[in-house]
């Protein structure tokens, strides 16, 4: 595949079927930034350079949705000078990132808690969405104080809410409620979930959603996650064999 290293753009492979929703856990900034003997921050600024080219390659290859674990639930443990480092480059780049959007036909949706989010993040990820409501090209779902455990019981403290109220009858409960009932409501379950740095979890990531996706794990850590990388898994999905557990014959 050509690949235009100084921009990091590559060029479109021909695939037969694109995923319509591909999630990934971006992992292994501080790995990037240790290796290199840098404060942890330099391998988030770097990581935050490679969401820019993966949101970029989604959108040129037709994906609809795209799925970005940027910070956890737990994630909130984590030093407090990290956190607020994480929160401004989140805002950076939403103010950076605004007209290529737009320019791209790009809608901002987020994930998670948004009010756990600082007051300043949560304002400008509330104008960059409504800004952006009616793009249609492709879906940017960030996954911001997310947890899949959490979203778990946010659904079932909403679903027992109307069933108590008589909205919805005990009976008519089922894998449709459930699902509208979630964050991702209205969106297609990923047929594609991606690690990178090589770890084997799945740190409580879309726990409902991912029941068939295929799992790809790459060792490359998330700030030398490239376009071609990606675009390669894309092209090794299409030889996976989703059977959805039947079987094929
Ligand atoms: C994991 O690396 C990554 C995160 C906790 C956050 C992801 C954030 C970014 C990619 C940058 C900002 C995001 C946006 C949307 C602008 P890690 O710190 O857990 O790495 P390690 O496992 O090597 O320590």
């Amino acid at each position: 595949m050509n690949s235009d290293t100084a921009s990091g753009e590559s060029s479109i492979p021909v695939l037969a079927t694109i995923p319509e929703h591909v999630a990934i856990i971006m992992d292994g900034n501080g790995r990037w930034a240790k290796k290199r003997l840098l404060n942890r921050i330099k391998g988030h600024e770097k990581g935050s350079e490679t969401v820019r080219s993966i949101v970029r390659a989604g959108r040129k290859i037709g994906i609809k949705y795209l799925t970005l674990y940027a910070f956890s639930t737990e994630n909130w443990q984590r030093p407090k000078a990290e956190v607020k480092a994480l929160m401004h480059l989140l805002e950076r780049f939403l103010k950076k990132e605004l007209q290529e959007m737009q320019d791209n036909n790009i809608r901002l949706f987020t994930i998670g808690q948004q009010e756990k989010l600082p007051e300043k993040v949560r304002a400008r990820l509330q104008k960059t969405m409504a800004l952006t409501e009616k793009n249609n090209g492709m879906q940017l779902n960030l996954a911001l104080s997310y947890g899949g455990r959490a979203e778990i019981v946010r659904m079932v403290r909403s679903v027992a809410k109307q069933a108590v109220s008589g909205e919805i009858a005990m009976d008519a409960i089922n894998e449709d409620v459930v699902a509208r009932n979630l964050h991702t409501a209205d969106m297609p379950d990923p047929e594609l979930l991606i690690r990178t740095s090589g770890e084997m979890r799945i740190s409580n990531f879309l726990l409902w959603q991912i029941a068939y996706s295929e799992i790809f794990i790459t060792d490359t850590l998330w700030p030398d996650f490239s376009q071609e990388e990606f675009f390669n898994i894309l092209k090794e999905f299409q030889n996976r064999d989703r059977r959805f557990g039947k079987t094929n014959t």
